[in-house]
């Protein structure tokens, strides 16, 4: 599939998109009195308006053909079917397996997968269960009162954002940590008010191998040995959650107190296994279990009808824009405080997945890969970059998402928000015209010379696009669905681009190079380097100590 942009398909979007010359959604809006039903489709109480897009029902039928000819049904079952889609890594991509229902097999090279799944999930339950009754204890015998979860990427980002997000459900004695950053300021601030023999260290790292992780495990392990003087305190206060069960116990963790899952689980796609073990004590095991469920609703509706589904309807979207309209990036706004950490969830779920400049056979790609993921909680992005969004000149396309209930005590102002929400979906659309501009000022009592100069100013362009994904409360298993949804759009825009979306060789070179530079700043003699990074080198050298 490496001639996309010849496809018949493709040039008949071009051709569509001809089309759409002139066209202001206002005006469709007005036309189609039933738009939002025609343009709106739900998974239970999680509901996908579409309708403030730039499509027709003949859109959706030209990317649906294009879903079609470049294979994304047949990549889905294939994934599904446990076949290894990962071809650079020749490995199953099966996050789909750790929501899946028990009793369902599904098979990796001929063995079923699921009686394994099913013993990791009921050991984290009885160390959850052990942890949140108080039964489990610390070295001095305390119970555990902070839980602190040491790794980077994949093992933090699920865990940290989800963790936020199901506060309500939390347990009211466990604080939750996440300490990413080999900046030692992270961990440093993070234990500075916590009491070692209360504290519980979960180490996380599929390969247990990065560099990040496992600086500030050494460090943790330092820092309670400093404070409790045993080392046998170690078997109390460190768990690990890994593929690698000799680095493991290189490290000095028991594999007693190791939670094991496969290499067909991607680091980004594996909050769902025991890589949400901090999800699990926080919220326990019915509320973990929950939040598969979620995962699983939304594997059972895309796989029904990959192309029709919710996210392969956000995936055709975004390809729409990105490639006939010129969108730089998309946005995402959730109008839910609890999901301030879904955006940058998302950037390592959709930019590490899809960022490729080859094709699954190796050629290099002649159209844009990727999107440039970003968004803040609303309302405060209204307060920030909005204005770009409704009068700049770029196009971003949208994605807002805000719950009908809110877990506040303050519930009247959540319909503020969800006010202000609604109102910037329809301003992005309508926008605001110069004669609109102009009869407001008008209205106001200005002068006909300052109505001139002030209406190009207040005019906003509108037609431009937007989802609201709408839904209940931000249960677990809402926001089960949630994360499983944009999964899936990953995996549809990934097979359209005919790229590998579960292999990340482009983090490597960075890492080899740190690897290099550290050595030579520990020994303080930088090496063959360009002049730049030499002369950084030497400046850091010479500045690091305070005069
Ligand atoms: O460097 C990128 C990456 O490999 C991510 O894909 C992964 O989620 C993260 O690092 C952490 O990896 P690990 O879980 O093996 O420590």
């Amino acid at each position: 599939m490496s001639r996309l942009v010849r496809l018949a398909q493709w040039q008949a979007l071009k051709a569509h998109r001809r089309t759409w010359r002139g066209r202001h959604l206002r005006d469709v809006f007005a036309q189609e009195l039933r738009r939002f039903e025609r343009f709106s489709a739900a998974l239970d109480d999680l509901l996908l308006d579409y309708s403030k897009n730039l499509i027709s029902a003949e859109t959706l039928a030209l990317l649906r053909d294009l879903g079609r000819v470049t294979g994304v049904e047949e990549r889905v079952a294939a994934m599904f079917r446990g076949e290894p889609i990962n071809n650079t890594e020749q490995r199953a991509v099966l996050h789909v397996a750790l929501r899946n229902d028990p009793s369902v097999p599904i098979y990796v090279q001929g063995r079923d997968v699921m009686p394994e799944v099913a013993q990791v999930l009921a050991r984290m339950e009885r160390f959850a269960n052990a942890v949140r009754s108080g039964r489990w204890k610390g070295h001095t015998g305390a119970a555990i009162t902070d839980v602190v979860n040491l790794g980077i990427g994949g093992s933090d980002l699920g865990p940290a954002m989800a963790c936020r997000a199901l506060a309500p459900y939390g347990h009211k004695r466990l604080r939750m940590h996440f300490v990413s950053n080999v900046d030692p300021q992270h961990l440093g601030d993070t234990l500075a008010p916590l009491k070692a023999e209360s504290t519980l260290f979960i180490v996380a790292s599929k390969t247990f191998t990065t560099l990040e992780t496992l600086a500030n495990a050494q460090a943790a392990r330092r820092w309670l040995l400093k404070k409790l003087k045993d080392k046998s305190a170690i078997a109390r206060h460190f768990v690990a959650v890994s593929t690698n069960r000799a680095e493991v116990k290189k490290f000095g963790i028991d594999p007693e107190h190791m939670f094991g899952f496969w290499d067909w689980v991607g680091g980004r796609y594996s909050l769902w296994s025991a890589i949400g073990l901090p999800i699990a004590l926080y919220i326990g095991m019915d509320g973990f279990r929950e939040l598969l469920a979620g995962g699983r609703d939304m594997d059972g509706h895309f796989r029904a009808d990959p192309l029709a589904s919710l996210p392969g309807t956000l995936a055709l979207l975004a390809i729409w824009y990105q490639h006939f309209w010129g969108a730089s990036a998309h946005g995402v706004m959730p109008y839910d405080q609890h999901l301030a950490r879904f955006p940058a969830y998302l950037q390592q779920l959709c930019m590490e997945s899809n960022g490729k400049g080859v094709t699954r056979d190796g050629r290099a790609v002649r159209w844009d890969t990727g999107e440039i993921v970003w968004g803040e909680p609303g309302t405060n992005g209204q307060h920030a970059f909005f204005q770009l969004l409704h009068q700049g000149t770029r196009f971003i396309p949208l994605d807002f998402l805000v719950a009908t209930r809110t877990h506040s005590d303050l519930d009247g102002q959540h319909q503020m928000l969800v006010a202000n929400c609604l109102a910037q979906s329809e301003a992005l659309m309508r926008g605001k015209t110069r004669a609109e501009a102009t009869a407001e000022l008008a209205a106001a009592g200005l002068p006909a010379r300052e109505i001139r100069r002030l209406a190009p100013h207040k005019a906003f362009p509108g037609n431009r696009p937007s989802n609201t994904l709408l839904y209940g409360q931000l249960t677990p298993r809402t926001l089960g669905r949630l994360i499983a949804l944009y999964e899936h759009k990953v995996l549809v825009q990934s097979a359209v681009w005919d790229i590998n979306a579960f292999d990340q060789w482009g983090v490597e070179l960075g890492k080899q190079l740190a690897g290099t530079l550290i050595r030579e700043l520990g020994s303080a003699r930088p090496g063959a380097h360009d002049s730049s990074t030499v002369g950084l080198m030497r400046q850091y050298l010479k500045l690091r100590t305070p005069h």
